[in-house]
């Protein structure tokens, strides 16, 4: 029997939790016309397979029809929700895991124009400055038909399997009854600290009432606000007492701050460059205070701050939800003794910022989150041993190798630079950013236990290719940044990669012109303002970096605007003409109609990057399928067989920027996906 103080079982009432890691509340917004269906399923049984203890699936499952998902989340009010849920709870109750499900009314944090476009309700008219609606303040017969919604989403719940169901009380409708801020009801619901919990009171009596003593109740609340005329501490604290003397519940999950705006959600789901484990003393205070049952996740990423969490009595059950999505496995590699084989999670909020922007959550650097129908967390073996030559030790380059030589083939990567990273190492230039290294420490950890050979320091040409006598060659060679863009002056302007790398000096009076509206721009114009440049971003887009996303934008802003940063939105830089010492920028705009001068003394173009493909050009000639990928083969998961030079001496495949400028997780998944059925 394990000593580990993470894989001790812990009783919750009836309840045996099989180890001390949950995965919390997420939607991850894959449910289809509202439901959990396959690919749903699979994605929640991947965790229970992992060893996970008890996954809280979805995020905010919607229990009435005014509060609409503002992405993608779970019909708790339908009835033909039961079946979905029967089929995931079976299952996961199949692997030993324990499953309940995290229901809400959103009340203000929605939109009326979602759904069935009904007003949206709050206790007060105060809009959230995240989801925009301007709310309805809320009737008497709001809240009796609420209130039946929660116990009839419960009774759903139950009959479906669930274990327990948790109520969200952090930002949503029960929390903005409990909050100063947000509650200007007179009468029952208003006033008081009483009157303000009475609504969350009520909620749980009505589910009790109907689901009875033998189903897990829970609550996942902010104890402190963190927002002046909130609930403070003092106040969080007598809520943590009321909520367990009213023995309606059964455990606490701990929340600190709010999430009204995207800064106030950063703080409660750090992003990378934030403290680990912010809010766990905390939590731990909370139990202490209460002696009750005390779950909590905040950025606990690694299995070394998970184990403290618990071994020092600060929680009962510690939430590694993101981690999880990095890694479904943690729990089976700590029991087998390999947590230095555990996918580390970088804190980059891709996840996060993905659900809003791109309709569904996916890891930065694990392509089969989310994919479990299509892509394998855990890679097969190949019925022959090939050998696989990949050019190029980047993100896509590395995720091949290490895809490769699980595949069992003989591996081999020439690399042009000292290091593997690629751009990922000069992303990880920036303090605040520098976690993204491990994706690339990850991996040559791994093709080190695999027995990949790297050659760095490398320019590998046609030749050294064909003398390694390859079946497949991997060209993943990334790309340069793309500046010529100017109808003049191309050649007076600098990349941001420029700045980043530190390879060119920053000026004192600067524009960045950034289209591309990716993170090098923004860490462009970090750098500069921190060497004390007067920095101004332009970009012709509506909002200047749209692809760095709500989240991600956070810490930018945080340092940015202190640093007197300006943007300017709506206008383009046509060309730049030198004056002296000082460059003179002119700027027009999509709209027509105007035209602008700037001096200055340096311009930075952030325009993405070209392709370095002049390798596979000179390789294609000599390849068997002359480059081509099948996307019918790629998508169905099929070997690559297509042939239109049966003389060539090998399959030649090329990934990530090397075929044009994306992001990581594409080039991950560009090489997970060719590579596994290699
Ligand atoms: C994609 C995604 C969706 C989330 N949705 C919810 C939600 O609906 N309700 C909730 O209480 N927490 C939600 N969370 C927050 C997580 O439960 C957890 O508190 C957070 O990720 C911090 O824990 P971690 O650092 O272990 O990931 C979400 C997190 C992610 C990554
Ligand atoms: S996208 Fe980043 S934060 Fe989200 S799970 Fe992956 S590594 Fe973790």
């Amino acid at each position: 029997m394990s000593h580990d103080p993470l894989l001790q079982p812990y009783q919750l009432k009836h309840l045996t939790l099989r180890n001390r890691i949950i995965v919390t509340a997420h939607e991850p917004a894959y449910p289809e016309d509202g439901m959990p269906k396959e690919r749903y399923r699979a994605y929640t049984v991947e965790r229970a397979k992992g060893g996970v203890a008890m996954t809280m699936t979805a995020g905010s499952a919607a229990v009435s029809k005014d509060s609409p998902p503002v992405f993608n989340n779970l019909l708790a009010y339908k009835d033909e929700i039961v079946p979905w849920i029967r089929e995931m709870t079976d299952a996961v109750h199949e692997e030993g895991a324990a499953i309940m499900i995290q229901l809400t009314h959103l009340g203000r944090r929605t939109r009326w124009d979602k759904g069935e476009w009904l007003p949206v309700v709050a206790p007060s008219h105060h809009r959230e400055a995240s989801h925009r609606a301007f709310p309805k303040k809320i009737e008497d017969w709001d809240i009796e038909r609420i209130l039946k919604d929660f116990a009839d989403a419960a009774e759903r719940m139950k009959a479906g399997g669930m274990d327990g169901v948790e109520l969200e009380a952090y930002g949503h409708l029960i929390d903005q009854f409990a909050s100063p801020l947000t509650n200007e009801l007179d009468g029952p619901y208003g006033g008081s600290l009483d009157n303000r919990m009475r609504f969350c009171f009520d909620v749980l009596k009505a589910i009790r009432m109907r689901v009875g003593g033998d189903f897990i109740l829970g609550v996942r609340y902010t104890a402190d606000e963190c927002l002046p005329g909130g609930t403070g501490k003092e106040e969080g604290f007598e809520i943590s007492k009321r909520l367990k003397e009213s023995g309606l519940i059964d455990y606490l999950n701990v929340i600190r701050g709010h999430i009204d705006t995207d800064a106030g959600l950063t703080d409660v789901i750090p992003i990378q460059g934030m403290a680990n484990s912010p809010h766990l003393d905390f939590a731990g205070e909370i139990r202490a205070a209460t002696n009750f049952p005390t779950f909590h996740a905040a950025k606990i990423p690694d299995v070394a701050t998970a184990r403290h969490a618990i071994a020092s009595g600060k929680v009962d059950m510690v939430g590694m939800t993101r981690a999880h999505m990095t890694d479904p496995h943690i729990v089976r590699k700590i029991i087998e003794k390999r947590e230095d084989d555990i996918r580390p999670c970088v804190g980059a909020n891709y996840c996060l910022d993905r659900i809003y922007q791109g309709g569904a959550a996916y890891c930065i650097h694990n392509a089969a989150t989310g994919r479990e129908l299509t892509m394998p967390h855990t890679i097969a073996k190949a019925d022959r041993r090939k050998k696989v030559v990949i050019v190029g030790a980047g993100p896509a380059g590395l995720e091949a190798a290490r895809v490769a030589g699980e595949r069992g083939h003989d591996v081999v990567v020439f690399e042009a630079a000292n290091d593997p990273g690629g751009q990922i190492r000069l992303t990880a230039q920036s303090e605040r950013r520098r976690e993204m290294i491990s994706i690339i420490d990850w991996r040559m950890s791994q093709c080190e236990k695999l027995g990949v050979t790297f050659h760095f320091n490398t320019w590998a040409e046609a030749d050294t290719i064909e003398s390694e006598k390859p079946d497949v060659v991997i060209i993943a060679t990334g790309g340069l940044p793309h500046t010529e863009i100017l109808s003049e002056g191309n050649e007076l302007v600098v990349s941001a990669w420029d700045i980043i790398s530190g390879d060119v000096k920053p000026g004192n009076n600067v524009l960045i012109f950034d289209d591309a509206g990716d993170h090098a721009g923004l860490q462009a114009a970090e750098f500069l303002a921190n060497a004390g440049a007067k920095v101004e971003i332009m970009t012709p887009d509506r909002a200047f970096a749209p692809e760095v996303m709500a989240m991600n934008l956070v810490p930018y802003m945080r340092s940015l605007q202190k640093l007197d940063v300006t943007f300017t939105v709506t206008y383009r830089l046509e060309s730049v003409e030198k004056s002296g010492n000082q460059l003179i920028a002119y700027v027009g705009s999509d709209y027509g109609g105007v035209s602008k001068q700037r001096t200055l003394d340096q311009v930075v173009v952030n325009h993405g990057t070209i392709p370095l493909d002049e390798l596979y050009f000179e390789l294609k000639p000599i390849s068997n399928n002359l480059g081509e990928i099948s996307h019918d083969q790629l998508i169905a998961g099929e070997p690559q067989s297509v042939v239109r030079n049966p003389d060539g001496k090998f399959q030649l495949f090329r990934i990530g920027d090397a075929v044009a400028a994306r992001n990581t997780h594409a080039a991950i998944y560009d090489a997970l996906r060719l590579l596994k059925d290699v």
